[in-house]
């Protein structure tokens, strides 16, 4: 498919806000809530997802290829960069996606103080045609999670609800406080969001562990298993049942009322 110049529709002028979905963990659930969230944000607001992951785990549940990617905009190492506006693409109405791609594997070392801010750099070209822009970033510590933290607002963690979930998050807070001194005073926790939640499992104990570092949100993704069903058959939100389309519109809804809290 041809990537096209998107145009936007989005109606006032404040610049949107930026949400990193981070933890260095792998399959907490980053790229699940991102796809959704993102889409769940997009009934009511103008979204861009973006893929940070050489996985491409989120491009593939929309597009077959991906001639252009994030790492094309980024200009690293002299690379010539392609402005982001022509690598982004719409697949919903209201819901842009600006995908990854194998190639983001290359980036991995900085060269100069300039590549901490790369994606900062892209992000604020398009930042003002969105409400939200989230950040499915990748299952690492190093200078690709530093470039999504400083690029953003707002950090929200996925955790999988079992005991040694609580393991690394330390590490995750560690790096968060360290980009919020040395680079980014302005990035917010907006919390931590329980996934592959069971009824039938006690949260206190690692609800108490997780408090110690992040405020916990309200609402909890339960297991599903129609979630890796959708991803698997590229089936969105909107069509999926109730038990899991009513979690995520709440999850949405909380995103909201939290920010418009921490923006008085
Ligand atoms: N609430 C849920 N119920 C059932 N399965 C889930 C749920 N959330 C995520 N999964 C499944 O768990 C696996 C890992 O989830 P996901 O890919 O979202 O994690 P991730 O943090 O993005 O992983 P990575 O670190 O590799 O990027 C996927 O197969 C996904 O479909
Ligand atoms: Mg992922």
């Amino acid at each position: 498919m041809a990537t096209k110049n998107i145009k936007t529709t989005k109606k006032n002028n404040k610049l949107g806000k930026i949400i990193s979905i981070s933890n260095q963990k792998g399959g907490e659930g980053k790229t699940s809530i991102s796809l959704f969230l993102s889409e769940a944000l997009a009934e009511k607001e103008k979204v861009l997802l973006v893929d940070w992951d050489a996985q491409a785990n989120a491009s593939r549940f929309f597009f077959k290829e991906t001639p252009t990617s994030v790492f094309d905009c980024l200009g690293y190492r002299g690379k010539e960069s392609i402005p982001a506006n022509k690598v982004i693409r719409e697949v919903h109405k209201n819901f842009h996606v600006l995908p990854s791609s194998i190639s983001l594997a290359n980036f991995t070392t900085p060269f100069g103080v300039e590549d901490f801010s790369l994606l900062r750099d892209v992000l604020e070209t398009v930042r003002k045609d969105y409400d939200y822009i989230l950040i499915d970033c990748s299952p690492s510590l190093g200078l690709s999670l530093e470039n999504a933290l400083i690029a953003s607002d707002y950090v929200l963690i996925p955790i999988q609800t079992r005991a040694f979930s609580v393991q690394g998050i330390s590490d995750l807070y560690g790096t968060i406080e360290k980009i919020k001194k040395k680079a980014n005073p302005g990035l917010k926790l907006l919390g931590a969001v329980f996934n592959l939640y069971e009824e039938s499992r006690a949260l206190s104990g690692l609800a108490e562990g997780v408090k110690k570092y992040f405020p916990v949100f309200k609402t909890v993704i339960p297991r599903k298993e129609g979630i890796p069903q959708a991803q698997v058959k590229g089936k969105m939100l909107k069509d999926c049942d109730d038990k899991i389309r009513i979690p995520f519109l709440e999850l949405a809804m909380e995103v909201r009322s939290k920010i418009n809290d921490k923006e008085k």
